[in-house]
């Protein structure tokens, strides 16, 4: 099912270095859907790094979504009760934001949101970036490989001499596996 006409919600965790590659899709998404509803972790809304400031961050994502971002739990809370999107893109998803999805763990916006929207029975899309996905995290990846309505950007090892666990989603397959998801379909193959 295309992306178009349809309800949107990007949420963006801690990963910092994915986020360049991750912008243009959001840019993508935001010529075709009906409407973006952009979220942010608290990680990913506060902190400053190397790969750039959380302001400039912010406003880029407002400037792509022409929404105000949510950035709370309880902004997110009604993303549930008022089904408020159709499908909900977790782009990029850290290792820490995985394992917490995994455990019923519920205390980031992002969090909130998947919970929220799970509970209406749609589907969730993860772009995976994780230095330990094949270390620490592979035990959450599989719970949420077999988890309902929860679907993966497909992925490979990014650079298995210098980070033999790390894995990370491929940001061009993001709208191919997230209109399989709104036909309830994991694309494959899922390790490209
Ligand atoms: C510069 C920088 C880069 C990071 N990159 C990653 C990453 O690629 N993947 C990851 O899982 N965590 C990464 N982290 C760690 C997360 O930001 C940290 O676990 C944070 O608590 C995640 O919170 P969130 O999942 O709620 O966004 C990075 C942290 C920093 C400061």
């Amino acid at each position: 099912m295309e992306l178009t006409n349809k309800k949107i919600g990007f949420a963006f965790t801690g990963s910092f270095c994915t986020y360049e590659v991750i912008f243009p899709v959001l840019s993508d998404i935001c010529d075709m859907a009906e409407m973006v509803l952009p979220i942010m972790s608290f990680s990913s809304y506060n902190i400053d790094s190397r790969f750039g400031k959380a302001k400039e961050h912010i406003a880029k994502i407002e400037e792509l979504t022409k929404s105000k971002i949510i950035t709370t739990i309880e902004g997110a809370e009604p993303i549930g009760p008022k089904s408020l999107i159709d499908v909900l893109i977790i782009a990029p998803c850290t290792g820490n934001t995985i394992a917490k999805l995994a455990n019923g763990i519920t205390d980031t916006p992002v969090l909130m949101a998947a919970k929220g929207h799970l509970r209406n029975n749609k589907p969730v899309v993860i772009f995976l970036s994780s230095n330990d996905s094949l270390g620490n995290n592979l035990k959450n990846i599989g719970i949420l490989l077999n988890s309902k309505n929860i679907f993966f950007v497909p992925f490979n090892q990014d650079n298995y001499v210098k980070k033999p666990n790390s894995m990370v989603s491929r940001p061009e397959l993001i709208i191919p596996a997230a209109e399989s998801a709104l036909d309830n379909r994991q694309i494959q193959p899922i390790i490209v």
